[in-house]
């Protein structure tokens, strides 16, 4: 399924980069230019590190579980 129509990144894309080191969501946008033109793909692919998050346990610290943002 595609996440991002402008850009045309899918869903088993943004999965790949989550499980081989993206962390929120700049790394994700960053990596595949996923959000940087309309931006109405971007609450999909905060979901989609949110729930990266939780699986990876999210156990740095402090608001990493609350916040899809970098540091
Ligand atoms: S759908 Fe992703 S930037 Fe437009």
């Amino acid at each position: 399924m595609v996440v991002c129509l402008c850009k045309g990144v899918s869903d088993k894309k943004i999965k790949s980069l989550l499980e081989n080191g993206a962390t929120c969501l700049r790394d994700v946008m960053t990596s595949s230019q996923a959000g940087s033109d309309c931006g109405s793909c971007i609450c999909q692919l905060k979901e989609m590190v949110r729930k990266s998050q939780q699986r990876n346990g999210a156990a740095t610290s402090g608001n990493a579980a609350s916040d899809t943002n970098c540091g």
